[in-house]
C-alpha cells in the first residue's frame, strides 16, 4: 500500500438507547470504525441499527435517545460536543445522508 490515507470520520464504541416503558432498547450496541476516503457499506437485518448509526453521524438522532462513544468526530471536529452553529456548517456540505423512501424523506428543508 502507497500513500496514506488520512481519517476524516472516525466512529469508536458508538451506542444509542433510546428509554422506553419496558426499559432501555440499546438500538445501536458499540459500533466502530473509522473511514478515509474509502467507502464503506454497513449490510445488516432490519432494526440492526444502521440508521440510527447514520443519525448519529448527522445529528440527527431523536431528543428523547442517548448517545455515548468513546469517539464520534469527523476531520477533528468532536460530534458529541460539536456547536449548533458548526454542525450548520457541516450538514448537507461536508456531510448528508439520505433517509429511506427518498421520494417521501427528501423535502426542501
Ligand atoms: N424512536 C424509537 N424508540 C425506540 N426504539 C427505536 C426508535 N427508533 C428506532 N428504534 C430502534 O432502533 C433499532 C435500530 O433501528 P434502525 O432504524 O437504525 O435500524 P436499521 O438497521 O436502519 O433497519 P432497516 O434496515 O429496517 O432500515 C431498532 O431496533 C428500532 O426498534
Ligand atoms: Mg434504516
Amino acid at each position: 500500500m502507497s500513500g496514506e490515507t488520512k481519517t476524516l470520520l472516525n466512529v469508536d464504541d458508538l451506542r444509542v438507547t433510546f428509554p422506553t416503558r419496558t426499559g432501555l432498547i440499546e438500538a445501536v450496541r458499540g459500533v466502530s470504525f473509522s473511514l478515509g476516503r474509502e467507502r464503506l457499506g454497513i449490510v445488516g437485518e432490519s432494526g440492526s441499527g444502521k440508521s440510527q448509526t447514520g443519525r448519529a453521524i448527522m445529528g440527527l438522532t431523536p431528543p428523547q435517545a442517548r448517545i455515548s462513544a468513546n469517539k464520534l468526530a469527523f476531520d477533528g471536529i468532536d460530534l458529541l460536543t460539536v456547536s449548533p452553529r458548526e454542525r450548520r456548517k457541516l450538514r448537507g456540505k461536508r456531510i448528508a445522508m439520505i433517509l429511506q423512501d427518498p421520494k417521501y424523506s427528501l423535502d426542501p428543508v
